[in-house]
């Protein structure tokens, strides 16, 4: 059973801070090839936008933290483009790991790995280890991750696992990827484009979405502060009448 509620059988606590937020982190390319750089530039400074973006999650109290690193339609980049984001991916995983378990931060990866080098599974599953039982924010990193793809393992393990039965919201919902994760508050997208490129789609049912034209390498505290404001100023209705929020809100007292 997955231990959160389904944003479409019960209605969710919300707070002033998301609980979780989730990134596509988009606009490498065009942030590099504006300065007249290879679009491997863009990819490389992501990192640096990532880093301050995880500080400043786990700094406002955001618990969860997921970021779309590379999706599963991503393969059918030019091969070199392929190449340099494993080895980044890799380098990353190499520098990053030790600090986020010295920060507290749990780390963890979803997606589809069998495609990827055996060295790149062994330090994801090392950094796993190594961060489970910290405290702090959860970061995901979504790679050769696909929605569709969620969905479909998460229904045939229900299948294989209890052959016959129907499969129920709640069943399918405990065996995504995501199992450990309330479903996102927060969606933003980086780089203009107002699409979900088959990202968390059975997750963001209810999720507030924010789209942005900031290229994903010029991203930081500052700008996840606007994407948190506008969700601040978003009312949350989950199927409700705005006239039942207000009903629900403490009265002021008269005299
Ligand atoms: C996002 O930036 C990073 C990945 C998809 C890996 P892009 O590389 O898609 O940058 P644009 O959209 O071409 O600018
Ligand atoms: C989505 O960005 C995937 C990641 C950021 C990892 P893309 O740049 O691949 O998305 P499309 O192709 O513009 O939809
Ligand atoms: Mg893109």
């Amino acid at each position: 059973m997955s231990a959160f509620e389904s944003t479409t059988t019960a209605i969710p606590e919300t707070g002033e801070v998301p609980r979780h937020v989730a990134i596509i982190m988009d606009g490498n390319g065009r942030w590099a090839k504006k300065r007249f750089l290879p679009r491997v530039a863009g990819h490389r400074r992501g990192v640096e936008a990532v880093r301050e973006v995880v500080k400043a999650c786990a700094a406002r109290g955001v618990e969860c933290l997921t970021l779309f690193a590379f999706s599963s339609e991503n393969w059918r980049r030019p091969s070199e483009e392929v190449t340099f984001l494993m080895q980044l991916f890799l380098k990353a995983l190499e520098q990053e790991v030790d600090k986020l378990h010295r920060n507290g931060i749990r780390f963890r990866v979803i997606g589809d790995l069998s495609p990827f080098d055996p060295v790149i599974v062994e330090h994801i599953r090392r950094g796993e280890a190594l961060t489970a039982a910290n405290p702090g924010l959860t970061l995901t990193v979504a790679a050769n991750y696909g929605g569709r793809w969620d969905i479909l393992q998460a229904a045939n393990r229900c299948r294989e696992e209890s052959p016959g039965e129907p499969i129920t919201e709640e069943r399918l919902a405990s065996r995504l990827a995501l199992d450990y994760a309330p479903e996102p508050d927060l969606f933003i997208r980086t780089g203009g484009e107002e699409r979900i490129s088959n990202f968390l789609l059975w997750q963001l049912a209810y999720t507030e979405l924010y789209f942005t034209p900031v290229l994903w390498p010029d991203f930081g505290a500052a700008a996840l502060d606007e994407a948190i404001a506008s969700y601040r100023s978003r009312e949350r209705r989950f199927g409700r009448t705005s006239e039942q929020l207000q009903a629900a809100l403490p009265q002021p007292r008269v005299g």
